[in-house]
C-alpha cells in the first residue's frame, strides 16, 4: 500500500490532538515510511461537540462500526476507552475485517488482550498499543524488540501520574490529599468526574497485566491480586516518611518468583536517595530487570495528549514500515498460563499508623498483639495530640508475611481505643 487510509474513533483529549498530528506530520511520515497517509473516516458521540481542533465533518461517522462497512480504510485508531462495549466491539470487527488496530486503551487490552491478539495473528494484521502503559514512555517496544532475547526477572515502577504528582504535591506543599486532589483536577492531571480509578490502583494495575504478559510470555493473568490506592494516605504520613528518610510512592510491580507470577499495586515506602523516590511529579518510570542486560530505566512522561500521541504515532510507523508482528512479542499459541505467587507469602517490613486515644495502656495493647501475631518491632514513634488526648503511634516493623499482619490487623477491629483502620504501607 502506497496510500494509507486512516480511521479514528474517539476525538476526545487524545483522539483530537492526533488527528491533529497526523494532518501535521504527513510530509514526515511519508519521508520516513514512503507511504502518504489520509484520515478519511472519524468518529464520536457528538458531532456537534466543540472541539480543540477544527475537524472535516464530511469523514464523520455516526456510528463508528460503519466506517469498517462502508469505508476502505487500512488503519483504525480506537481512541473511545472502554474496557469492553463498543470499543471491544469496533476492534474486534476491524481486526475481523483485516484492519490494522492502534489503539491507548490499557483498560481493553488488560480485559481482552489475549482474544485480541488471536483475532490479529490469525488475520495476519497488527495490534498496537504502546501507548497503553506510561504514555510517551517506549517501554513496550523496547521489551517486545530492543531487549527481546533478554530473560526478564521483574519490572516495576511509577506507573500513574495523577497518583504521583499528587504524592510529589502533598510532600512538597504540606497539603492535605483532599486539596492537592482539587488541585490536580484544577491543572487538568486527575479526572474531574471521576478519578477513582487512578487513585485506587486501578489504572496502574492495568498497566501492569500488560507489561507481565510482555515481560515473561504468559497469557494476561486474570488473578486476583494485591492492589491498594493512595486515597488513605495523609500529610501526617509523607511527613513521618520525610523524618525517617523515605518517600511514599504508588508502585506497580511484577516479577515471577519461583516460575510463579507475582504482581502487585500499592503505595510503597521508597529510601529518598533511590532513583524511584526522584521520580517526582506527573512523570513516570519504569525500571526493568533483566538477564543480560541488567537494570534498565525509562523515565518520561506518563500521560497526555502530547506524549500519549507520540506513542500512537510510534505505532503507526512501525505498522507503515511493514512492521507486522505477535502482538505480545510471541505467537498467541506459545503464550502459557502462568499461576499467582501466594500472595499470604509475601514478607516486607511495613510502616503502621494507629490513631489512638492517649491512654495508659493502649501502645502495650498494640504491641503485644504485634507480638501474638508474631510481627516484631523494629522501630516505635508516638505523636502525642494533648488537646485533643489523641495520639498517633507509628510502628516500623522487621519483616512480617502478609497473613500475619492481616490476622493482626483484623485484630485491631474491636479495640475502641483504635479510632480509626489503621494505615499500612510496605517497605521496598
Ligand atoms: N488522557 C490521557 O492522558 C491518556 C493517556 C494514555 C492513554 N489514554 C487512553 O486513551 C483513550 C482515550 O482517552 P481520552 O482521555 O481521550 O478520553 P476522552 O477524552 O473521554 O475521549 C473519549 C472519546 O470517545 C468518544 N466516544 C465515546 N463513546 C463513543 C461511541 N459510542 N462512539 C464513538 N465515539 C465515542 C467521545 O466522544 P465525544 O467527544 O463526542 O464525547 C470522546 O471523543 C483511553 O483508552 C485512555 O485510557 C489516555
Amino acid at each position: 500500500m502506497k496510500n494509507v487510509n486512516i480511521g479514528l474513533v474517539g476525538l476526545g483529549q487524545i483522539g483530537i490532538y492526533l488527528y491533529n498530528e497526523l494532518q501535521k506530520k504527513r510530509k514526515d511520515i511519508e519521508l520516513k515510511t514512503g507511504k502518504k497517509i489520509n484520515i478519511t473516516a472519524i468518529s464520536a458521540k457528538n458531532i456537534k461537540k466543540k472541539r480543540k481542533f477544527k475537524i472535516n465533518k464530511k469523514i464523520f461517522f455516526k456510528n463508528p462500526l460503519n466506517i469498517l462497512k462502508n469505508n476502505k480504510i487500512d488503519i483504525l485508531f480506537e481512541c473511545i476507552g472502554m474496557s469492553s462495549g463498543i470499543s471491544k466491539k469496533l476492534v474486534e470487527t476491524a481486526l475481523k475485517n483485516k484492519i490494522h488496530v492502534i489503539t491507548p486503551n490499557k483498560a481493553l487490552i488488560s480485559k481482552h488482550g489475549d482474544y485480541l491478539s488471536k483475532l490479529a495473528e490469525i488475520n495476519k494484521v497488527n495490534l498496537e498499543f504502546e501507548a497503553s502503559v506510561a504514555g510517551g514512555i517506549p517501554i513496550l517496544r523496547t521489551i517486545k524488540e530492543s531487549l527481546a532475547t533478554n530473560k526478564i526477572k521483574k519490572v516495576y515502577g511509577i506507573l500513574n501520574g495523577t497518583c504521583n504528582y499528587i504524592l510529589s504535591e502533598m510532600e512538597s506543599s504540606k497539603d492535605s490529599f483532599k486539596n492537592v486532589l482539587s488541585r490536580a483536577q484544577k491543572f487538568g492531571y486527575a479526572e474531574p468526574g471521576n478519578p477513582k480509578l487512578d487513585l485506587n490502583g486501578y489504572d496502574a494495575f492495568a498497566k501492569i497485566r500488560i507489561l507481565s504478559s510482555l515481560s515473561f510470555n504468559k497469557n494476561i493473568s486474570k488473578h486476583k491480586c494485591l492492589m491498594e490506592g493512595i486515597e488513605r494516605i495523609e500529610s501526617k504520613d509523607i511527613e513521618i516518611a520525610d523524618q525517617l528518610n523515605f518517600r511514599i510512592k504508588l508502585l506497580g510491580i511484577t516479577e515471577l518468583i519461583n516460575n510463579k507470577l507475582f504482581e502487585r499495586v500499592h503505595p510503597c515506602l521508597v529510601k529518598k536517595d533511590s532513583y524511584i523516590a526522584n521520580v517526582s511529579g506527573v512523570m513516570n518510570a519504569v525500571i526493568l530487570h533483566g538477564e543480560p542486560v541488567g537494570e534498565t530505566v525509562l523515565q518520561g512522561e506518563g500521560a497526555g495528549p502530547g506524549a500519549t500521541s507520540s506513542a500512537l504515532m510510534s505505532d503507526l510507523l512501525s505498522i507503515l514500515r511493514g512492521n507486522i508482528k505477535f502482538p505480545f512479542g510471541v505467537s498467541s499459541k506459545k503464550r502459557k498460563f502462568v499461576s499467582s505467587y501466594n500472595l499470604n507469602m509475601y514478607s516486607n517490613s511495613l510502616y503502621f499508623r494507629f490513631e489512638v486515644n492517649d491512654k495508659p495502656g493502649v501502645l502495650s495493647q498494640i504491641t503485644q498483639s504485634l507480638a501474638k501475631s508474631s510481627i516484631s518491632v523494629e522501630r516505635l514513634i508516638q505523636i502525642p495530640d494533648h488537646k485533643n488526648k489523641k495520639a498517633s503511634i507509628i510502628i516500623i516493623t522487621h519483616k512480617t508475611n502478609e497473613l500475619d499482619a492481616n490476622k493482626c490487623l483484623k485484630s485491631f477491629k474491636f479495640n475502641r481505643n483504635i479510632l480509626k483502620v489503621p494505615t499500612r504501607i510496605r517497605l521496598f
